[in-house]
């Protein structure tokens, strides 16, 4: 008995420290010397483009999300795809869904202008969700820096890794354990559902099959979510119906109306083991936004290329 469990902690022990010795190389000072001017560079652009359209700050965060869960947070969903290369953009999670990327083309050139060469993609993504989530009144903190760009990308990562919005909590849970996240974490986490949009193929099955919604919440959500699949599949909708451009705690208020727009947004408050955590934070703003960027620097961290590992991208769409 406490030799088969010695062998079976053994390999989880060796993953911890190597992702506990990859994660310590990044660090809020990284680019202090090489690149002082990253911030300031970085946050009048992602300022302009939300002055522009509000729900370009939503944008910008969740392609932090969706590229840390695949490989790691290495710039890799940012890859375009060419004739031999087959990137993460036309994933399921990601087509026709995720945006910004111009937004982030227009970073990387204020970067390059003072700096060439010297700040990755993956680092301005890690530093645009932070400003985004700032500019939209939600939580400051330090951006922990040092990520190298990938030279690869995964199609089927991007398919695996993200969770789909018909998951169970159980599901849900599963994904983030996979990514090291604890399940306190992906609670948190999911408080990003406070800002953004989502599409009526998204919902259509948790507005029109689902009881554990509110009546009057799915009525409304119905009248531009036809029910047929193939009609209006890109209505959009918002994730937090009271204030989707502003970043607060009425996501977990919604979910306990039972208002939330996604399957897996309302799983999180459904009566199992998560509740008592939505209850806190719908009653906690300060204690949602503390757990939050605990959550945003856990995801951070999440397999870095580091040292020498990958390259600073020139053009973050393709590989040097
Ligand atoms: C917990 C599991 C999660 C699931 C199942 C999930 C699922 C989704 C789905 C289906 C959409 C709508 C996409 C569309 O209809 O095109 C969406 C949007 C969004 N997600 Fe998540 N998500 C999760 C976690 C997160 C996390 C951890 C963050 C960030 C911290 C995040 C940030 C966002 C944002 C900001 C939007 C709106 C984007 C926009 O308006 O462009 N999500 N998510």
């Amino acid at each position: 008995m406490a030799f088969s469990s010695t062998l079976t902690l053994a390999p989880l022990a060796l993953v911890l420290l190597l992702l506990g010795s990859t994660s310590a190389q990044l660090s809020t000072n990284f680019y202090a010397s090489s690149c002082p001017q990253v911030f300031s560079a970085v946050k009048p652009v992602v300022q302009a483009a939300i002055a522009k359209e509000q729900r370009m700050g939503a944008s910008l965060l969740r392609l932090f999300f969706h590229d840390c869960f695949v490989q790691g947070c290495d710039g890799s969903i940012l890859l375009d795809d060419t004739p031999t290369f087959m990137g993460e953009k036309t994933a399921v999670p990601n087509n026709n869904s995720v945006r910004g990327f111009d937004v982030v083309d227009n970073i990387k050139a204020a970067v390059e202008k003072v700096c060439p060469g010297v700040v990755s993609c993956a680092d301005i993504l890690a530093i645009t969700s932070r400003d985004s989530v700032v500019i939209l009144g939600g939580p400051n903190w330090d951006v922990k820096l040092g990520r190298r760009d990938s030279t690869t990308a995964s199609f089927s990562g991007a398919n695996n890794n993200i969770p789909p919005p018909n998951s169970s909590l159980s599901n849900l849970i599963s994904k983030f354990a996979a990514q090291g996240l604890s399940t306190k974490d992906m609670v948190a986490l999911s408080g990003g559902h406070t800002i953004g949009q989502a599409r009526c193929l998204n919902f259509r099955a948790h507005i029109y099959n689902d009881t554990d919604i509110d009546s009057s919440f799915a009525k409304t959500r119905q009248m531009n979510c036809p029910s047929t699949s193939g009609s209006g599949d890109n209505n959009l909708a918002p994730l937090d119906l009271q204030t989707p451009t502003c970043f607060d705690n009425d996501y977990y208020k919604n979910l306990i109306n039972k208002k939330g727009l996604l399957h897996s947004d309302q799983e999180l408050f459904n009566g199992g083991s998560t509740d008592s955590q939505v209850m806190t934070y719908s009653n906690n703003p300060s204690t949602f936004n503390s757990d939050f960027v605990t959550g945003m620097i856990n995801m951070g961290d999440i397999t870095p290329l580091t040292g020498s590992s990958g390259q600073i991208r020139k053009n973050c769409r393709k590989v040097n």
